[in-house]
Formats: C-alpha cells, structure tokens, sequence
C-alpha cells in the first residue's frame, strides 16, 4: 500500500522545478496526479492559475471522470525583482494575481469536489516570513499565508486540511535567475551550508497530503536549511566567534 494509492492530486506549475518534482513523487506514492501548467510540457495540462474560466473547465471534467479530489498543490509562482521605490502597479498586481488569486480561485473551484480527509498545500517562501526586498514577490508571499490561514479556518468543519510550505534557495530555473551574489548571501544565512533541491520541498508535500499528517492544518514549515530559524543572529554569533 502506497502512502497515496488513489487519491487525485492536482498540481500546479507542474512543467518544471518544484512542481514537476512534486508531480513525480506523488505518483510514485500511487497519486493519480493531475499536473498543470501555463506553459505545458509533457505529460502537463495547459491551465493558466489566474484564469476563473480554466479552474472551471478543470473542476467539471475532474467531476466527470473522478467525482472527486483528494489533494491540491497550489506551487504555481512568479517572482518580479523590482524593488520598492520602482516596482509598477501592474507588475505588482501580475505577482499578486499568479501567487495570490491563482491559490484561491483554486480553493474555491476545487473544493466542492473535496471529501472529508482531502488536503491542500500552498507554497509560499521565505519571503514570506521576512522583509525579502522583492516588494511585489515578498507581499504576495506574505498574502498567501493569510488566505492559507482563513481557508484552514474554514474548510476544518469539513475536514479538509490546508498547510503552507516555505521553501528557502531550491535549485530551480527561478533562483538560477537570480542575480550574481544571491546565492553566496543565501548559503552564508542558511546554518546547513548548502542550497536545497525540489525532491526535498516535494517530500513534505507527499507527507502533508497524506493522511499521516491527518491533525496538521493550518501549519506553515520551511524547509530552509534554517535559512529563517536564527532570525539574523548567525551573522551576530560569526562576529563574535
Ligand atoms: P519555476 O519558475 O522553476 O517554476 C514555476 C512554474 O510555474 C513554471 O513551470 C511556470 O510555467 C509555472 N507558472 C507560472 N505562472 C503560472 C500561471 N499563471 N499558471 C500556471 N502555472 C504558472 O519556479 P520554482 O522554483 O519551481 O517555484 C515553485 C514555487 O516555489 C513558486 O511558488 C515559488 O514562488 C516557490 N519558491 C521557490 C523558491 C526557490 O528557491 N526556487 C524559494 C521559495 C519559494
């Protein structure tokens, strides 16, 4: 017996990175996985997280051919680098609307179809837990964490679970386009030493969607190499050594 033998997962952003990392360990843990994306690849449905009109054409054909979902990976995100005295309107509210709105459209389109015992898991980032200076990316991370805690609230009576991870610098084709020194800052915070990959964030979601995580809700884990354990004070206890 797998530790998801038949339970319907959707993923988003699923073509790459995290998502794709996700998709795969949980259909080796026997998930039939409904992986998507804005820019499909392989074996990804093509749903854009902000369109109302694909989550609906979505959630009706799950109906139709499962009856059901089990679990929902709300992965998809975009990251804008603008800083605060820069960052445009618009660019702000594409961020918000892909991390943000893309999640609870999810939440509201999905969740009718979701039996007592299913589970959904938001990512957020670090940037949600500290003052990142991507302002649009920080605030939208920040905003997730909100809607991950009223959606907990409300969707406990119905015994549907919602848990948020945050991952710190995971190897991806997002941090590849960092810029030169943001990997050097990140390994100098993080107390392991080291960057962190998608099969890493991929195992705390196969354990949050299944049912060995049956009394977590509402929870938020990084998954940081304790990027945001210390608070700042590894540089203070360096200084001082
Ligand atoms: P990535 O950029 O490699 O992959 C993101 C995927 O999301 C892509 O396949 C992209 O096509 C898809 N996507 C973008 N906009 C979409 C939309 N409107 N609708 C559907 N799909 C869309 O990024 P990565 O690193 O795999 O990120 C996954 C999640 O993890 C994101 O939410 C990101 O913010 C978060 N994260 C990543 C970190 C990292 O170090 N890589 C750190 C903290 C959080």
């Amino acid at each position: 017996m797998k530790r998801l033998d038949g339970k319907v997962v959707v993923v988003t952003g699923a073509a790459r990175g995290q998502g794709a990392a996700e998709a795969e360990a949980l259909a080796r843990e026997g998930a039939r996985v409904v992986a998507t994306d804005v820019r499909p690849q392989g074996d990804c449905r093509r749903l854009d997280v902000t369109d109302e009109d694909d989550w609906a054409e979505l959630a009706a054909e799950l109906g139709e051919s499962y009856g059901r979902v089990d679990g929902l990976v709300n992965n998809a995100g975009i990251t804008w680098r603008a800083r605060l005295g820069e960052v445009r309107p618009e660019d702000f509210a594409s961020v918000h609307a892909v991390n943000v709105t893309g999640p609870l459209l999810a939440v509201q389109h999905l969740t009718p179809l979701m039996p007592p015992g299913s589970s959904i898991v938001n990512v957020g980032s670090t940037a949600a837990l500290t003052g990142h200076y991507p302002v649009a990316y920080t605030s939208s991370k920040w905003a997730l964490r909100g809607l991950s805690r009223t959606a907990a609230m409300e969707l406990g009576p119905r015994g549907i679970r919602v848990n948020t991870v945050h991952p710190g610098f995971i190897e991806t084709e997002m941090t590849a386009s960092a810029a030169p020194g943001f990997r050097e800052a990140n390994l100098r915070q993080t107390p392991l030493g080291r960057t962190g990959t998608p099969a890493e964030v991929a195992a705390l979601v196969v354990f949050l969607l299944s049912d060995e995580a049956s009394f977590i809700t509402g929870a938020e884990i990084p998954v940081d190499g304790g990027l945001t354990s210390h608070g700042g004070a590894k540089s203070l206890s360096e200084a001082v050594r």
